[in-house]
């Protein structure tokens, strides 16, 4: 049987598990391709030192990554290094060599997708990212094939599995974010340094390419408005729970006639909506069509097996593609370029928003609050308070109709002012169902 020969590059996490799928599942692989795909080479910094599944035969091992573009029996190159520095070269040199590439690498996608793509096109080679975003699901495949035909209006997305763990799990134990940020560093569910997952940045690479993939527009991340989970407490769920809501970090595309709105933040959800079903660190996206109206994906959004299932199928792709001659015309991130979904500022969007207050207990304060509210025109439409031991620390909240984004922030930032606050009141958009 014939074969098309793999380079990759970087065994860590999702090296590894492409590995021991291309490993343990190479005759359905070559079943359904009616080809072998045949690892040739593999590079780590520690290349030598690792443990290889047996079923590969003889591979070449280097700790150079240049020995592995270079290979003559290399035709795709998986990078999954990750990072924008030596990522960049791999690919520089892969378009260089005219060899095909694989990438899991949402980081160096997101900041310098667009011109790699144009770059690989111009030099006839193929590339694919499904494990980019969102791991195991494939998010990309749908968007550029499963529902091309749609126009897609706006998405939801869950994309970040350790911030959704630790919502998940301050709602179920009603503990704080503290507590079970460090149980998950403790169980190696988050890193020591958590900034990328609990800031938001990992969330936002994500999206940069999604919504550049749903609606062909070139996305940055400075188009996106991020606020990360550090500020949500476990009241906040008690509170969300009254109002039959819960609360996610929700990676938000939502077109309105002046443009694209982009934003990842928490948000309440409607509790009857699917996405609040989402628990733990799985991930979901729910996409809405012009024609097709809702789909809804779900998945590991990391692991080594379920991304190196991604990966696998996107060697399987572009093996198929360059075995029939076939090379990529149009790039993912330009199908459109029509104009019309130029990013916004998330300032034109309009919710209805929950504003938890932590205030120093006196009379006046409802008063004075609903006051600032009036003065921009924002209506009033709850006002909830638990029971509270101390009057000196007293979380409450007031839910508001539906207003700007640009009112709240005037407010809130007048609010911030006022003597009695012990910290700035929490805003948060009440998302409605899609
Ligand atoms: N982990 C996930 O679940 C997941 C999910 C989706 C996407 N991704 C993406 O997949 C990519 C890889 O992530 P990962 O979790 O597998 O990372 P990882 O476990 O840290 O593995 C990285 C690998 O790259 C190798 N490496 C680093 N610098 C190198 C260099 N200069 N030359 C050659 N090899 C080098 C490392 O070598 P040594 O092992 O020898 O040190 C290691 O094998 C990233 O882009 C990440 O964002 C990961």
């Amino acid at each position: 049987m014939e074969e098309v020969g793999l380079g990759i590059i970087g065994l860590g996490n999702v090296g590894g598990g492409t590995l021991t799928i291309l490993a343990e599942n190479a005759e359905q692989i070559a079943l359904k391709l009616g080809f072998r795909l045949k690892v040739v080479a593999v590079c780590s910094r520690t290349a030598h030192a690792k443990r290889l599944p047996p079923a590969l035969g003889p591979v070449f091992r280097t700790t150079d990554w240049r020995e592995v573009v270079a290979h003559p029996e290399v035709q795709i190159v998986a990078e999954l290094v990750g990072g924008t520095t030596v990522a960049a070269e791999i690919f520089d040199a892969a378009i260089a060599h005219r060899k095909s590439m694989v990438t899991a690498n949402k980081e160096l996608m997101a900041a310098c997708g667009p011109e790699i793509w144009d770059r690989a096109i111009r030099a006839g080679i193929n590339l694919a990212m499904e494990a980019s975003v969102c791991g195991g699901i494939p998010i990309h495949a749908v968007l550029r094939e499963g529902i091309s035909g749609d126009r897609v209006q706006a998405f939801y997305g869950i994309l970040n599995g350790t911030c959704n763990y630790i919502l998940t799990e301050m709602e179920k134990r009603n503990v704080s974010l503290a507590t079970v940020l460090e149980e998950a560093q403790r169980l190696g569910y988050a890193e020591a340094d958590p900034s990328a997952d609990v800031d938001g940045y990992d969330a936002r690479s994500k999206l940069v390419l999604l919504a550049a993939l749903a609606f062909g527009e070139k996305i940055t991340a400075s188009d996106i408005f991020m606020e990360g989970i550090r500020r949500i407490g476990e009241v906040d769920f008690r509170y969300a729970g009254q109002l039959k809501h819960t609360i996610r970090l929700i990676c938000g595309a939502r077109k309105i006639p002046e443009g694209l709105i982009l934003s990842v933040r928490p948000a309440l959800i409607p509790m009857s909506t699917i996405l609040a079903g989402v628990q733990g660190a799985y991930n979901a996206v729910w996409v809405k069509g012009v024609y097709g109206e809702d789909t809804f994906y779900y998945g590991w959004g990391a692991g080594a097996l379920p991304t190196g299932v991604a990966v696998v199928s996107d060697l399987m792709r572009v093996a198929r593609e360059i075995r029939s001659g076939s090379p990529q015309r149009v790039s993912p991130f330009a199908h459109e370029r029509l104009g019309e979904n130029k990013p916004v500022s998330v300032t034109l969007q309009r919710r209805a928003y929950y504003l938890r207050f932590r205030v120093d207990d006196r009379p006046g304060i409802i008063a004075k609050l609903a006051g600032i509210l009036a003065s921009k025109r924002i209506g009033l439409e709850a006002v909830l308070q638990e029971p509270c031991e101390t009057k000196h620390d007293l979380p409450f909240v007031i839910t508001t109709e539906e207003t700007s984004e640009q009112a709240i922030r005037e407010a809130v930032e007048e609010m911030s002012r006022l003597d009695f606050l012990k910290e700035a009141p929490l805003a948060l958009p009440m998302e409605t169902a899609l």
